[in-house]
């Protein structure tokens, strides 16, 4: 199968087939993925309180991201890989954007995410000027969660849903390949997709979008909490606990190693 591409998305939009992304934070989640045949990898910056504690996306590092966007690429998926920017890796200015950006480009990412919409479009029309592809993200964004009051559906009243469609359109106009719409009532991110010739790739925005991305812990059940708009494929958590403490039960009660792995001289 061919290699994905930002044009890959564009052409899928006008084919009216589905994209499916899903994240992937280390070299063994992505060959899963990829293997599995998703069209888009995020290294999201959910990987700060999915894999590493932190209490939110807040806490996220540049150094963090590159650590784990080395890792994804290692895997050489087929998948379009994307890396998302960083809390204040964007904000400060162009420049610094560029700065970071670039560094997800030279770690093996393909294109970088950047939460906002006509706040930011300064910095997603610099990028896109540099030659980096840009994938938007509105709706609810978690880096801005100390502004918008809490994790709730956006969209509700008219003002608001217009505002998003302002925001996509002016994403779009800046050159961005396809926005991400987090929890967005669905009426509204259908007329958001209806409105734009780039992909709409949603996650809890409803079945109307381009796409779907979702959070590879999530639906693995390997996240503590479950999400209104996540489906749980599979309760690996429990699994891979009841795995572990029968490794625990064997190793205490001499049961491993038994013969088959382990080895004499004679
Ligand atoms: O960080 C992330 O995983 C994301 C997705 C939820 C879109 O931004």
């Amino acid at each position: 199968m061919e290699k994905v591409t930002v044009k890959t998305f564009l052409d899928m939009k006008d084919r009216g087939e589905k994209i499916v992304m899903i994240t992937a934070y280390d070299y063994i989640n992505a060959k899963i993925v990829d293997e599995a045949g998703v069209d888009g990898i995020l290294v999201g910056d959910s990987v700060g309180n999915v894999l590493l504690g932190y209490r939110s996306t807040l806490q996220v590092s540049m150094e963090d991201m590159l650590h784990h966007v080395k890792a994804v690429a290692r895997s050489e998926p087929r998948a379009l890989l994307v890396a998302d920017m960083p809390f204040m890796s964007y904000e400060p200015s162009n420049e610094y954007a560029l700065i970071n950006a670039s560094r997800f480009i030279r770690a093996g990412a393909e294109a970088v995410k950047l939460e906002g919409g006509v706040e930011i479009i300064d910095r997603v029309d610099a990028l896109v000027k540099a030659g980096i592809p840009v994938m938007g993200h509105i709706g609810l964004n978690p880096q801005r969660i100390n502004v918008l009051g809490g994790y709730r559906y956006r969209g509700r009243t008219d003002e608001e849903a217009e505002k998003l469609i302002e925001d996509a359109k002016a994403l779009e106009d800046a050159g961005v390949f396809s926005i991400v719409l987090e929890l967005i009532y669905a009426d509204v991110a259908r007329e958001i997709t209806r409105s734009l010739n780039i992909p709409t790739i949603g996650i809890g925005a409803g079945p109307y979008c381009d796409g779907q991305i979702i959070v590879f812990h999530d639906i693995m059940g390997l996240t503590p909490v479950k999400l209104s708009f996540v489906k749980r494929y599979i309760d690996l958590y429990n699994i891979m606990k009841e795995a572990t403490k029968e490794y625990v039960e064997e190793v205490r009660s001499g049961i491993f190693p038994s013969k088959e792995y382990y080895r004499v001289r004679k």
